[in-house]
């Protein structure tokens, strides 16, 4: 039975919206580091843990009959077709430094094999900055919107004037590589941004803020919200999982051109 999109997308901004407060909140008090996780940079907060909660009770009370999959380990079956993929705090480096990018993101996922590598596809999102108040959301067919406004891609098609997103794992190996990657691709464009919150800086591509987002190795929590909200926005996202080392997907967001071109820079040699 089809699910309502649109409702769905309120449901995800709203929660969205309740955590970000929640965390602003608890960040003013201070921040604990509460445990380590790939390697001692990649860390985890008291309020990564307390806003995974929140998420996850007002969802289920919302929707009781939903799944849900969380960063910090929410693994909840459903059997309503819908899945929630979370992450109640991306960026959670610049949360403990205080800078002031790190969201809150929320995906209503559907199965669909054939979407992406993890077998759903996400039919609607919200990301919530609660820093800046900026509230990005999107359902399938719906555009994509930012605070309630219309936001569409820059449509930039030069590789060399672009200005281009991107992140970086938190494991040495993985750090190897995307600094091999990045070597490449550097020299040929406008310049690169890190924002440190993947989510943050899909939805900025989305709204024109940036011309293009790539990054590999980042999980479904990551990218399921913010990937809808650029592909509701008129970006193309394809795979570059030829170019990287194997099991480890990755992918490219921008104009339809662009992409492409990306692609071709990025691929090795
Ligand atoms: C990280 C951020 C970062 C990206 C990393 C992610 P977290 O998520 O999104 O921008 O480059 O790959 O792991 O750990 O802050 O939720």
């Amino acid at each position: 039975q089809p699910h309502d999109a649109q409702q769905l997308a309120s449901i995800a901004s709203e929660v969205a919206f309740t955590a970000g407060e929640r965390i602003l909140e608890l960040r003013r008090r201070g921040v604990a580091v509460a445990a380590s996780k790939s390697s001692e940079v990649d860390i985890v907060t008291e309020a990564d843990r307390e806003s995974e909660q929140l998420v996850v009770d007002a969802l289920r009370a919302e929707r009781p009959d939903d799944g849900v999959l969380g960063e910090e380990g929410a693994g909840i079956e459903g059997t309503s077709g819908v899945t929630w993929v979370i992450d109640p705090i991306d960026g959670t480096v610049n949360y403990l430094y205080d800078l002031p990018v790190y969201t809150v993101s929320i995906a209503a996922t559907v199965p669909d094999a054939a979407a992406s590598a993890d077998g759903r596809r996400a039919i609607a999102g919200a990301v919530f900055n609660p820093r800046t108040g900026e509230l990005f959301e999107a359902w399938e067919g719906g555009g994509s919107r930012l605070n309630g406004s219309p936001v569409t891609i820059s449509g930039k098609r030069e590789l060399s004037t672009a200005l281009v997103g991107t992140g970086f794992g938190y494991t040495a190996e993985r750090r190897a590589g995307q600094a091999a990657i990045l070597a490449r691709l550097l020299p040929r464009v406008r310049d690169i941004r890190r924002t440190g919150s993947a989510a943050y800086e899909i939805c900025s591509f989305a709204a024109g803020r940036l011309d293009a987002f790539y990054e590999h190795g980042l999980q479904p929590w990551d990218y399921a919200a913010a990937l809808l909200i650029a592909r509701e926005a008129g970006a193309s996202v394809i795979g570059i999982d030829d170019a990287m080392p194997p099991g480890e997907p990755g992918f490219f967001a921008a104009d339809p051109e662009l992409v492409h071109e990306l692609r071709r820079t990025l691929l090795v040699p």
